[in-house]
């Protein structure tokens, strides 16, 4: 079965909107993805109907709310295939997930230092909180060199394991270059070490298939609001006997067993994770865009955007002095370019004013952006609801802007 992209378009209320008189071409969906109008009333619904604290009313409404947020606890279990609710920890997004993590993790498995592998395709988040952690415990960054093309090797990451690597640390997907990693094969490499990895597939679980116990991998952290579900919801999967060893990050309401102050002992998995008041009416959002991907099937998204990439990447290497940054074979649907020597700001603001919403910058991977020796790329990402037609729109502007700017 193939989408049927002109009604899905319909879920999506934003995208009626214009922008500057223009229709609204919305291609910036690595930095958030449009919320399907299922999602925006489900939040409304909660808030409606069974609005309550949850975990600890006896009251009806307090246990309806419990049960929508532990369901939707399973929900997620499901969708990256986790043996069990236990090992999901709701957080505000990928950006606290590696802080929990990187804090729990050091503070435990690196007091005596150690190395944590990273890439150089690391976005600010998988790269911030494990440098905040060397103060504190000693601990050392290791990075992997990216290739020409914008990959990963296999025999660069083996040169950088030794008796001392205590996590490998990386992306599924680089939200600048779009490039896949093959992290299962980093996985079973890692393995044969016995260190840990951790991935971010904040770039790709709204792209792709995740299936935790096939990757074996030991933790998993992605955003809510990249898969078509509310802000301010993540995810942090971890395997339940490593997720046991880790001391609690945050402490407070809910992740306690019993507090004195003599000594407080903490709450079973996940809730030692959880502390405070848990967006429950943002959990029960995000199993709602879980259930709208399942019911559009991860594989048909996942071939139509493939056509999208290609041929946004056909059309735009057409374009005079165009260069795409991120040439790998395996890349998800996102697009860093220059074209000529145009700065990228200035490109993005005139294609603003053409309704086109891309993004500029550096795309929180600065250390990227210096291996690369650039300041910055324009970035075009697509979702399943994006249309060529749309693509010809921008590479309309594109050539437009570049007349404007050269
Ligand atoms: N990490 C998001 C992006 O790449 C914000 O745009």
């Amino acid at each position: 079965m193939f989408l049927n992209v002109n009604e899905i378009r319909k879920d999506f209320p934003i995208l009626q909107r214009e922008v500057f008189g223009k229709p609204l071409v919305y291609l910036d969906n690595a930095a958030t993805t449009q919320k399907p109008v299922r999602v925006i009333k489900k939040i409304e619904e909660v808030y409606s109907t069974i609005n309550s604290n949850i975990h600890r009313g006896v009251h009806h409404l307090s246990q309806l709310a419990t049960t929508a947020h532990e369901e939707a606890r399973k929900t997620v279990q499901e969708y990256i295939h986790a043996p069990n609710s236990r090992e999901i920890i709701f957080t505000r997004g990928t950006t606290e997930s590696i802080n929990l993590l990187a804090s729990s993790f050091c503070r435990s498995q690196c007091r005596s230092g150690g190395e944590i592998i990273l890439t150089a395709m690391e976005h600010h988040a998988n790269i911030v909180p494990w440098q905040m952690q060397q103060s504190q415990t000693g601990i050392k960054i290791r990075v992997v060199p990216i290739t020409e093309k914008g990959e990963i090797r296999l025999e660069d990451i083996e040169e950088l394991i030794s008796s001392e690597t205590r996590l490998i640390s990386l992306t599924h997907v680089s939200n600048v270059l779009g490039t896949i990693n093959p992290i299962k094969e980093i996985i079973r490499l890692a393995h044969n070490y016995d260190i840990p990895v951790l991935i971010d597939a904040a770039q790709s679980v709204q792209h792709l298939e995740i299936d935790v116990q096939d990757l074996d991998c030991d933790f998993l952290v992605f955003s809510s609001h990249k898969m078509y579900g509310p802000t301010g919801i993540g995810v942090l999967y971890g395997k339940e006997n490593l997720l046991e060893k880790l001391p609690p990050y945050q402490g407070g309401g809910e992740m306690i067993a019993h507090v004195s102050f003599q000594k407080t002992t903490f709450n079973e998995l996940p809730f030692k994770f959880e502390a405070g008041t848990p967006d429950y009416v943002g959990t029960v959002a995000l199993a709602e865009a879980i259930r709208y991907i399942n019911e559009l099937g991860l594989s048909d998204i996942h071939h139509y955007e493939k056509e999208l990439l290609r041929y946004a990447t056909t059309e735009l290497m057409k374009i005079d002095g165009m260069r795409i940054i991120g040439q790998s074979e395996k890349k998800s649907p996102v697009i860093s370019f220059l074209v000529k020597n145009i700065h990228p700001y200035d490109m993005g603001m005139l294609l603003d004013r053409m309704g086109i919403a891309l993004r500029t910058g550096h795309h929180c991977a600065q250390p990227l952006m210096e291996s690369l020796g650039i300041e910055g790329t324009l970035r075009a990402s697509f979702a399943f609801y994006n249309t060529k037609e749309e693509i010809d729109v921008l590479i309309e502007g594109i050539k437009k802007a570049a007349k404007m700017l050269e």
